[in-house]
């Protein structure tokens, strides 16, 4: 099967060293060899061992025998319409792009559907971690109740270096980024839209249901302080940025945080790149999925994984669908409650209504307690907040709690 590359960063050559290296296997696995017969990149590689770099993109549409496009390009455009242009040519595509499939996910599905071809995207959440194909196949019998984890790997660097190391933001920034883990712009790893985009798709596929993740409440780890390390230190948790889905009602909601994770959570013992993702469900109970969620080998497994399954069903649908977006089926968790941790600075007084834990500072220095709450719906959080400043005491940080 000859296959094409567009994009060729750090997954698009991670897919070609893994196809060369693993040839006699990928053999074994689809039947036949897989030959790179395009790589579509406006860089130049000098030193690259392929000699079949193209910057026009219509060498790979108009080459008939190219059956599957590897598509790592990223972002929305161009990697949309040339997306689009190769399934209504019939080529299979698949990616490890998680924007596109966030946006338009839905029409490109339904496009591979109707031309009875394969738009996969396995790669585009957990990296190497097997999680899109369990949820449209493994799982598919019960109802999915809740999908939440740890799904960038390059805050859970950050965070793991913070809590582990005493590193700064800054450096553990800089480190993720030398070792390949970080966006191009690290904004969307550390503000949570690289999580967003991750939940979304999680979403759609353990509930049926597009979101619009522009609407999506996302909050990232910039805030996160040495003082709310050490309460968490102090109290038994880790603190994670957490992407979580659930049902309300009808309708699906989804939202980005960093939580406050017991230690004795699995989710707490996830470290550096590494991604933790737990799905529950009505009969299934509790299963959970980890490995490396981000670096170039292995989300070029998850991709190259997806070329021999689009290999294998070369004249085959395999369906993945959910409902197209309607904002009727989006919640903004109005009325989901969560317990959370929040830290004020002043004279804790003698009764926050919704508390359990009151915990103090350690550091004399500063008047500041942390408290560990119920669980609360965002109007009776605003009230404890509300009710507590009223005492004097200044909002410090909150975060919810997750896991438990
Ligand atoms: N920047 C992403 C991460 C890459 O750190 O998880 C994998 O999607």
């Amino acid at each position: 099967m000859k296959i094409a590359i567009m994009g060729f960063g750090v997954v698009g050559s991670g897919v070609g060293e893994v196809v060369t290296k693993n040839q006699e296997n990928l053999i074994n696995k689809c039947g036949e060899s897989i030959e790179i017969a395009h790589i579509l990149d406006l860089r130049d590689f000098p030193d690259s061992e392929f000699d079949c770099f193209t910057k026009d993109f219509n060498d790979i549409l108009n080459d008939p025998e190219v059956g599957v496009v590897v598509e790592t390009m990223g972002g929305v455009n161009p990697a949309y319409d040339f997306t689009k242009k190769l399934l209504l040519a019939g080529k299979h595509v698949v990616t490890s792009n998680k924007e596109l499939v966030a946006t338009h996910g839905t029409e490109l599905l339904a496009l591979a559907r109707e031309r009875n071809i394969n738009y996969l995207f396995e790669a585009s959440v957990g990296g190497g971690i097997p999680i899109i194909r369990p949820l449209y196949s493994c799982l598919t019998a019960g109802e999915a109740t809740d999908v939440f984890g740890i799904l960038n790997g390059t805050t859970n660097y950050i965070l793991t270096q913070m809590f582990q190391c005493g590193e700064s933001f800054e450096n553990a920034l800089k480190a993720a980024q030398q070792k390949g883990y970080a966006e191009a712009d690290p904004t969307a790893d550390v503000e949570g839209y690289d999580t967003c985009r991750k939940i979304a798709i999680l979403a759609a596929l353990a509930f049926g249901k597009a979101l619009d993740y522009t609407k999506i409440s996302t909050e990232g780890i910039t805030k996160i302080t040495a003082d709310d390390v050490a309460f968490a230190e102090k109290l038994g948790y880790a603190i994670k940025l957490i992407g979580h889905s659930t049902k309300d009602g009808d309708a699906v909601y989804a939202a980005v945080f960093p939580a406050f994770v017991p230690k004795n959570s699995p989710l707490a013992g996830i470290n550096d790149v590494f991604n933790g993702i737990i799905v529950r469900g009505n009969d299934l109970g509790e299963v959970m999925f980890y490995g490396r969620g981000a670096g170039k080998l292995p989300t070029a497994n998850a991709v190259v994984a997806d070329v021999v399954d689009a290999i294998k069903h070369k004249r085959v649908n395999v369906i993945i669908k959910w409902d197209a977006y309607d904002e009727k089926h989006q919640s903004q968790g109005e009325n989901l409650a969560y317990a959370y941790y929040i830290r004020f600075s002043g004279k804790a007084p003698a009764n926050i209504p919704g508390s359990r834990i009151v915990a103090f500072s350690d550091d004399d220095r500063k008047a500041e307690f942390a408290v560990l709450t119920e669980g609360l719906t965002k109007s009776a959080l605003e009230d404890v907040i509300k009710s507590t400043k009223a005492a004097g005491c200044e909002l410090m940080s909150c975060m919810r709690l997750i896991g438990e």
